[in-house]
């Protein structure tokens, strides 16, 4: 999946298909499902690691889950979410820090969230051959500046300033633009007026895709139901009745039974070879990095 043909499906109305993904196992079941884009958003400072926010997450931290995702990755693209403070600091050293991403982390594309002040940075990363996707409204790592994870763009001032941001990283280069938490009809009038992909979270169906985060898709936070978010599964609750049915086979003995196990020693003079030897773990060794 690559950037040309992304920006072709929002020619042709082919809705694009975006989720968040933090290791190879998940990226595999994504990328088997059809995925067309897995970002390894910094939303893993919340899910993986337990913080707050998303401010805590460090460069080395995203590259080293955008290596794990790109080895679990055949046919999406893969997008490296450039954490706070990675690019805002000056132009050159967003370049170095989104060129890490693709040269370190195995992704396609890089990812940053602001709108005019950031314009100048997208506009000098894609100069350097590195495609990347905006991302407006609501942006979590100003979360402090926004006083908490709000909708954005509510009144016609405000819808107007996400407007202009749209048009502004759209007019540095970027390939596509996340709107993150804004009102549907703000969400639709930039889906028309900029010639991007828009990929929306909790900004209505009428952007050219939808993003959500793996975790929220597949129900593993139980303490958290934004609105926009609906659980396609209830992996958390099955996760738990395993884990219990797991707890109560070990203390009741009767897990691990003969079928779990490998039998007895067998007494022989001469000592096993190798291709006698049981395989524990089959390697999924056709399931390797791209290319
Ligand atoms: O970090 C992330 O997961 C994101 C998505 C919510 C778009 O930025």
């Amino acid at each position: 999946m690559t950037v040309p043909r992304l920006r072709k499906m929002k020619r042709e109305g082919t809705r694009i298909t975006m989720v968040t993904a933090y290791d190879a196992t998940f990226a595999r079941l994504f990328d088997d499902a059809g995925m067309d884009i897995l970002l390894v958003g910094d939303s893993l400072g919340m899910v993986v690691q337990g913080q707050d926010s998303t401010l805590p997450v460090t460069v080395d931290e995203v590259i080293y889950h955008c290596r794990a995702v790109a080895r679990g990755t055949r046919r999406a693209h893969v997008v490296g979410d450039m954490p706070f403070l990675s690019w805002q600091v000056s132009p050159e050293q967003a370049l170095t820090n989104a060129g890490r991403f693709l040269s370190e982390g195995g992704a396609q594309s890089v990812k940053l969230e602001g709108g005019v002040d950031a314009a100048p940075t997208i506009e000098r990363i894609v100069r350097a051959g590195i495609p990347v996707m905006a991302h407006v409204g609501l942006t979590p790592q100003s979360v402090h500046a926004m006083g908490g994870f709000r909708v954005q763009g509510k009144t016609e001032d405000a819808a107007e300033r996400v407007l202009d941001d749209a048009k502004a990283v759209a007019r540095a280069g970027a390939y596509s633009l996340v709107l993150e938490g804004i009102p549907t009809d703000l969400a639709k009038r930039i889906t028309d007026e900029v010639d991007i992909p828009t990929i929306g979270i909790g900004a209505g169906p009428h952007c050219d895709g939808q993003v959500l985060v793996c975790y929220d898709l597949l129900g593993l936070t139980p303490d958290l139901k934004p609105k926009f978010v609906k659980r396609y599964a209830e992996f958390f609750d099955e996760g738990v009745a395993a884990a219990r049915r797991y707890r109560d086979e070990v203390r009741a003995g009767t897990f691990p039974s003969e079928e779990y196990s490998f039998g007895n020693v067998k007494k022989s003079e001469t000592p096993a070879s190798p291709s006698s030897l049981s395989l524990v773990r089959d390697p999924r060794a056709s399931y390797g990095p791209k290319g």
